[in-house]
């Protein structure tokens, strides 16, 4: 099997910098490739400043400097020139079909036989980026959560045509990188259906989300009372707060995803629709939910509007788990579980569903009912319990 120590970080944006640094971490040879020379120096700049934090903390091993692993990156603008010794090319670039299926042409045309290209896209599948090139059994998705140095997952999908050798590759290589809080977790993503694992299974709570938000804006309910129903106390942001960090028209785009992939239930909601109409989008434009001119809002969260049942929650991602379980997505409900906490750093759904799988479905039931959502009714494996068996 290849022994990878030449990495090629394309796209060094938001997410790119971060995988880069991670793969720096772990003392592979890292080029960042990105057409815009500002985002070079940038991502150069968080670079340097974050081994240099690492370095005053005493976190990086004995004997070795912040010098020691900036050294080991380079820069360019040239894809092409960049490939020529990869190993693995790992893409974080735009989430556009077209620009990652080239970029994946050019590289596994111009890099030696054995090179893997790894996809960062958070909902793309990893068989249409294979598409265009001609080696798509070296083809792989690789997906880490943002920032990638600190949040523990990376989810490896397996496309259509990847070679188990190509999957066998990136999960190892995975489980050689560092994560600067806890340990980190690799999970196998065996079918390339969309959202992979813990988006997917996290996907349709929006669709009560949606009812809550709509049926709350109807009745002139607070948010800040809404807000409290949401939230859980111990997190560090409200979830209405968190909403709007995120921004509104990403939980917009990503209800029309997930609309137009697996059923029209997911399409977004009024408040989500006008919010969007609106532009009033979260932090970014400084009003969402909340005001964000003055800083992070601070909601008083004393008095709850008493519309939430959390255990829907609780049981739409479970039921969602079992569906990914029918269609071979992952093998069994632990890894869903895993997953979550390592890329959320909220426990998963799966293990209360073992002990309350019936009274999810009847909830489920009556759920889809009430919001005439059907998407919401409860699957085959969720209702029979014979998921409690695939560990
Ligand atoms: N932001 C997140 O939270 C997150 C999480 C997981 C996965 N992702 C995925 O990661 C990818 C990148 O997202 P991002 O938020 O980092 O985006 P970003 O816009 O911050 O970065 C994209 C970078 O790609 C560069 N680029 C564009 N065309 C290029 C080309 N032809 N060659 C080289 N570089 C090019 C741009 O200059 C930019 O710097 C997307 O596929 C996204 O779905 C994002």
């Amino acid at each position: 099997m290849t022994n990878v120590k030449n990495i090629v970080q394309l796209g060094f944006g938001d997410m790119g910098k971060g995988i880069a640094q991670v793969y720096l971490m772990a003392g592979y040879n890292v080029t960042a490739v990105d057409v815009n020379s500002e985002i070079i120096e940038k991502g150069t700049n968080y670079i340097k400043t974050g081994f240099q934090k690492l370095e005053e903390k005493g976190i990086l091993p004995a004997g070795s400097s912040a010098a020691d692993f900036i050294a080991k990156l380079k820069t360019s603008d040239n894809i092409i020139e960049a490939s020529k010794n990869a190993d693995l090319v790992i893409e974080a670039v735009a989430e556009i079909l077209n620009l990652k299926q080239k970029l994946c042409k050019d590289v596994i045309e111009n890099s030696p036989d054995h090179c893997i290209f790894a996809s960062n896209t958070s909902t793309m599948s990893i068989t249409e980026i294979a598409e265009k090139c001609n080696k798509p059994e070296n083809v792989i998705g690789m997906h880490f959560f943002n920032p990638a140095p600190l949040m523990r997952l990376v989810e490896i999908i397996k496309g259509d045509k990847s070679s188990d050798e190509s999957m066998e590759i990136g999960v190892k290589v995975a489980e050689t990188l560092p994560v600067l809080r806890g340990k980190r977790y690799v999970a196998k993503v065996l079918k390339d259906r969309p959202g992979f694992i813990v988006n997917r299974v996290l996907a349709p709570r929006g669709i009560y989300t949606n009812y809550i938000l709509d049926m709350a804006y109807e009745k002139g309910i607070p948010w800040e009372e809404v807000d409290a129903d949401l939230s859980n106390p111990n997190a560090p942001m409200t979830a209405l707060t968190l909403a709007d960090f995120t921004g509104r028209d990403i939980a917009y785009h990503g209800g029309l995803y997930y609309a137009e992939k697996l059923s029209s239930d997911f399409g977004p909601g009024k408040v989500t629709k006008m919010q969007v109409e609106k532009g009033t989008l979260g932090k970014k434009t400084g009003q969402g939910f909340y005001d964000w001119t003055k800083g992070r809002p601070q909601p008083d969260l004393s008095k709850k509007a008493g519309i939430v049942n959390p255990d829907i929650f609780t049981a739409i991602a479970a039921n969602e788990g079992c569906r990914i379980l029918e269609e071979g997505v992952v093998s069994s409900w632990k890894v869903i579980d895993e997953a979550i906490l390592a890329g959320m750093n909220f426990p998963g759904p799966m293990e209360s569903a073992t002990k309350n799988y019936e009274r999810f479905a009847s909830l489920l039931e009556e759920t889809a009912e009430n919001l005439g959502k059907s998407y919401l009714k409860p699957c085959e494996l969720l209702k029979s319990g014979k998921f409690v068996d695939m560990v």
